[in-house]
């Protein structure tokens, strides 16, 4: 968004961690892999989740043990939370939240690779507590690593890019691209403005009011100018699903980012749906 500076992104600056000199799985150390790491992804499309999500399995998904029990399921959960990182294939460890909703939490996390090559990633980790069995978690997880799949080549400006599904203690996670900016309900609520008032000049601040913004009565609202440029863009990336034969089904301010550079991308996609039914349904994706 033009006249948006770092000071107002979420991000802070990531602390470095020391590269980690063992190849983890979830919950067990492995000696270092000779030739170096897969990067998790590299398989091109996700590991079958449960016996009844569908059949995407790769040759060259590693064979995990999944918990036995849903008990067992909700403490791997609070588990990573507590852990603030997921140890597998290689350690992401979590830097700070970025956010969180009904499907789970998502994290700004540092990804510790082969040789130190430390990355900055966004890490969306999925709440089972939200499913009555650990086979219907296991079975939307199948879902969204096959939307993930789908979604993967499309390579938009108004999408969050780099996403991949991953399990660690078959807890599903999501990377993704992370968004180094706010989402467009943080930008309508006006809590940045009391900041970007304290932190920036008179000046600075006129031209926010004059551009960007309108406060009446103490209430904000953006100006027409820039609206309009948040639409159209949203529309950009809801026309490219649409193209590839998806609707979003969750369009709302918290789904909608914009980053310091002003690009719009949408993110989340666990509502997305597939394919227009030949009764002119719009079907679960499948
Ligand atoms: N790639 C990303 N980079 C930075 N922040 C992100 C990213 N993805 C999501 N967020 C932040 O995390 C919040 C929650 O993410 P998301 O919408 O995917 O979770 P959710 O559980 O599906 O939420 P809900 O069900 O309420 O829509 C977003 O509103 C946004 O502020
Ligand atoms: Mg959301």
């Amino acid at each position: 968004m033009p006249g948006m500076n770092k000071r107002s992104s979420r991000y802070s600056t990531v602390v470095s961690q020391p590269a980690v000199a063992t190849r983890q799985r979830c919950g067990r150390v492995e000696p270092p892999a000779a030739t170096g790491h897969a990067a998790p992804g590299d398989a091109g499309v996700a590991r079958r989740a449960h016996p009844e999500a569908p059949n995407v399995e790769s040759a060259a998904s590693p064979a995990v043990a999944e918990p036995r029990e849903f008990t067992e399921l909700l403490e791997n959960y609070r588990g990573l939370l507590r852990g603030r990182s997921i140890p597998y294939p290689v350690v992401y460890r979590f830097v700070k939240e970025l956010g969180h909703g009904r499907q789970g939490v998502v994290f700004l996390a540092t990804r510790h690779g082969a040789r130190g090559c430390l990355t900055e990633h966004a890490i969306k980790l999925f709440d089972p507590g939200i499913y009555s069995s650990a086979a219907r978690y296991w079975t939307d997880m199948g879902r969204i690593a096959q939307q993930i799949s789908r979604l993967q080549p499309l390579n938009n400006v108004n999408l969050v890019p780099g996403n991949f599904y991953e399990e660690c203690n078959g807890i599903g996670y999501i990377h993704m691209s992370a968004i180094d900016g706010i989402d467009l309900q943080f930008l309508m609520d006006g809590k940045h403005l009391e900041l970007a008032r304290a932190r920036g000049a008179s000046k600075e601040w006129n031209r926010f009011l004059d551009l960007l913004f309108r406060l009446e009565d103490g209430r904000i609202s953006l100006r027409t100018g820039l609206v309009l440029d948040i639409l159209r863009n949203v529309l950009r990336g809801i026309a490219a699903l649409h193209a590839n034969g998806f609707i979003h089904g969750d369009i709302k301010p918290t789904n909608i980012m914009i980053n310091i550079q002003g690009t719009v991308r949408l993110v989340d996609f666990g509502r997305a749906a597939r394919e227009w039914a030949a009764d002119g349904q719009v079907g679960r994706a499948k």
